[in-house]
């Protein structure tokens, strides 16, 4: 069984794209700028906006946090939303989500310009993705692909079990995973909360994809010999052994099932640091015109 190290491959994209800043600076080209909205005071969210603003300092984009408290009207954050779409010298933002229940979310997320929308969640970018023409792909699916592609794991002709279908991970994920495309070309079943016979679909995959966010959902009687299994589970629970207060969970029972598979992702340092480099590419993407020109 091999891990696969997210940390590290992530370590590396960013050393690619902080060379590629370089030449741009270098050139005197526009420095890329990422801006992060976030609503209100959730932990997690919290923590994954300043994880993204540090990896742009990391790769020497330019950021801009902007805060709100979670009292904030809908309309005046389309105002927002709006400003930066306008704002010439922001190349791509994202909103954090979940946002307040009195704010409607997909009225936020038609409200990005689609060119600036480098979380692809905006219903151009997904549509487009989906018919296999160039778009911003969001950033946890982009991540899972470049793993698997980093590690050789092929996914032509092979059985992939998409458990959940949210439109962040598992919808998105299980379109890419189908497509004619070089790491595509699977057969993909989605399993979702209303699938009976989830078990017996987890056992014939090569390839598990687990984005529930129910901690160790999948355990080891679930998971074929020999197959890959990636955990998008980053479920936050109390925990009194970290500084924190808090650690984060996987969708996989971890000893369990490493124990049967050919691959598997940790948590934390899987798939989480993907997420995150997948949007500097995207903002890197935005900043050159490279999807719409
Ligand atoms: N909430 C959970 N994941 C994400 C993400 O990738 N982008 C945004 N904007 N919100 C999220």
């Amino acid at each position: 069984m091999q891990i696969i190290d997210g940390k590290k491959i992530s370590a590396e994209i960013k050393e690619e794209i902080a060379r590629e800043v370089e030449d741009i600076k270098n050139k005197g080209g526009k420095i890329p700028h990422l801006a992060a909205v976030l609503v209100g005071h959730d932990g997690g969210s919290a923590t994954y906006v300043a994880h993204k603003v540090k990896a742009c300092e990391q790769v020497g984009f330019k950021s801009t946090l902007i805060r709100f408290e979670d009292n904030i009207s809908e309309n005046e954050l389309l105002t927002k939303v709006n400003e930066l779409n306008n704002d010439d010298d922001i190349d791509g933002f994202i909103v954090q989500l979940p946002l307040p229940k009195h704010i409607n979310e997909e009225k936020i997320i038609e409200a990005v310009n689609p060119k600036k929308d480098v979380d692809g969640f905006h219903p151009i970018n997904v549509g487009r993705m989906s018919v296999g023409m160039p778009s911003f792909v969001s950033a946890t699916p982009a991540g899972i692909l470049e793993l698997l592609k980093r590690y050789n794991i092929e996914t032509s002709g092979k059985h992939c079990v998409v458990l959940g279908r949210s439109n962040i991970v598992g919808r998105p994920v299980s379109i890419l995973l189908s497509q004619k495309a070089e790491y595509g070309n699977a057969t993909v079943t989605v399993c979702h909360s209303r699938t009976p016979n989830l078990k017996e679909l987890c056992l014939q995959a090569d390839i598990i994809i687990a984005a529930l966010g129910v901690p160790e959902f999948v355990t080891g009687n679930m998971v074929k010999e020999g197959a890959v299994v990636i955990d998008v589970g980053t479920t936050r629970v109390k925990s009194d052994k970290t500084k924190s207060g808090w650690k984060l969970k996987g969708d996989v029972k971890f000893d369990e099932v490493a124990e049967k598979c050919s691959y598997i992702t940790p948590v934390p340092g899987g798939v989480g640091p993907m997420t995150i480099v997948s949007l500097l590419k995207n903002t890197l993407l935005a900043a050159k015109g490279e999807i719409y020109g």
